[in-house]
């Protein structure tokens, strides 16, 4: 290079790179152009100017490529030089979220807000994480409201309202809760009211329940019906061994208990789990729209007397949750939007878990369900290979 202490000539060397690594899909050229990058910010010579500008771009490919350590330091580094800009403070919040540093972001957030207390954006991040990692409801809500109603850029977000609502039922405030989910339609993040999943393809037909005929699995859901006394068999051979079952991990349960086992999950078998259970496992695996369903899973469920399950949705409506009843006493109960079934030991039931759901178990002995989530009928073969896993 013949000016090689130019820094506009840099600059402009590291973007070439960057713009080839984009046309030519590669991943080698995208790390030169990073490196690139990342040698120009250290150049002592550098002004401010160009370094928001570099920085900026660099934490973006670097989060492209995974690189969140790296692009957290150039975020601070970007905080140390505009110190009076919340914005790039929220950027390093968002980072840290993205790689689950939940409590790192909480203090980047808390610092933020004493300094610009009416900062919407931030008020939101703080609220989500509160109400997610700490199950503090109350100063949640505060701040999940107080941002939204900010109407800031950024904060109009599926999982704000979410949370919000969420939080608020919890609290018992129902006609609050109402409100937000309502408020959430207008604004687009949700499909309807009671179907509040955010990871959607939103052509695919929405109903509550399903009958077997509706889907086009009849014959593999007859399948499990006529083998459910041997899958039962195993499930209930598992339970009373230490260790397999595991406790319910999305802070969905008000009180009680509630386990799972399961044997696929994201469209991958989990092995060692099916070993165990040989027989239920091949018939997951005749098929391949459960086996394969990379939004879904496959398994146990496990629900103790005096279990109730908070008001919740999925994540996507991309699947539909069967259930086949396998071990049910008397008063164990599923309300799906605003209908309320109970299982049947042997019967395969079908609903859309992206609409709200709760579960109550007034009885006295274990509940077991096996649990197969199936691809949305309505999904095309191309989008089943390619949306991505949840
Ligand atoms: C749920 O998916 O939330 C419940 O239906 C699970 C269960 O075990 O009943
Ligand atoms: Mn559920």
């Amino acid at each position: 290079m013949r000016f090689p202490d130019n820094l506009r000539i840099r600059y402009g060397y590291a973007k070439a790179l960057d713009r080839r690594a984009d046309d030519q899909r590669s991943n080698e050229l995208l790390q030169e152009s990073i490196d690139a990058y990342y040698i120009l910010l250290q150049r002592p010579d550098i002004k401010n100017e160009m370094f928001l500008i570099v920085g900026e771009r660099c934490i973006n490919r670097m989060r492209f490529r995974g690189q969140f350590a790296k692009a957290i330091a150039i975020h601070k580094q970007i905080i140390d030089r505009f110190p009076h800009e919340p914005k790039y403070r929220n950027q390093l919040a968002v980072t840290l979220l993205t790689v689950n540093r939940l409590s790192a972001a909480k203090i980047v957030l808390q610092d933020t807000l004493h300094l610009w207390p009416n900062d919407g954006f931030a008020q939101v991040h703080y609220g989500f994480v509160l109400k997610t990692k700490d199950n503090e409801l109350n100063t949640a809500v505060k701040y999940l409201k107080s941002g939204i109603d900010s109407k800031a850029p950024g904060v109009i977000d599926g999982r704000f309202y979410f949370h919000l609502g969420d939080a608020l039922i919890r609290l018992g405030k129902f006609e609050e809760a109402s409100k937000v989910y309502e408020d959430g339609v207008s604004n687009q993040v949700f499909l309807s009211k009671y179907q509040r999943s955010l990871y959607n393809v939103n052509r695919l037909t929405g109903r509550p329940w399903w009958s077997k005929e509706q889907t086009s699995y009849t014959s593999f859901f007859k399948m499990l019906q006529d083998n459910w006394k041997l899958i039962k068999n195993e499930g209930m051979a598992l339970l009373n061994k230490e260790g397999y079952f595991k406790n319910e991990a999305e802070n969905l349960r008000d009180v009680g208990e509630w386990k799972q086992l399961e044997l696929f999950s994201r469209g991958i078998k989990i092995k060692e789990n099916c070993k165990k259970c040989p027989f239920t496992c091949k018939i997951i695996e005749t098929l391949a729209d459960a086996k394969d369903c990379r939004r879904g899973q496959v398994k146990f469920s496990v629900m103790h007397p005096g279990t109730h399950v908070w008001p919740h949705c999925g994540p996507t409506n991309c699947r539909l949750r069967s259930h086949l009843g396998l071990k049910v006493p008397p008063k164990t109960f599923i309300r799906v939007v605003n209908e309320t079934r109970s299982w049947q030991e042997g019967q395969v039931f079908i609903f859309d878990d992206s609409f709200e759901h709760e579960v109550w178990h007034n009885g006295s002995d274990v509940r077991m369900v096996l649990i197969v989530d199936v691809w949305h009928p309505e999904l095309s073969e191309m989008e089943k290979r390619t949306l991505p896993a949840i």
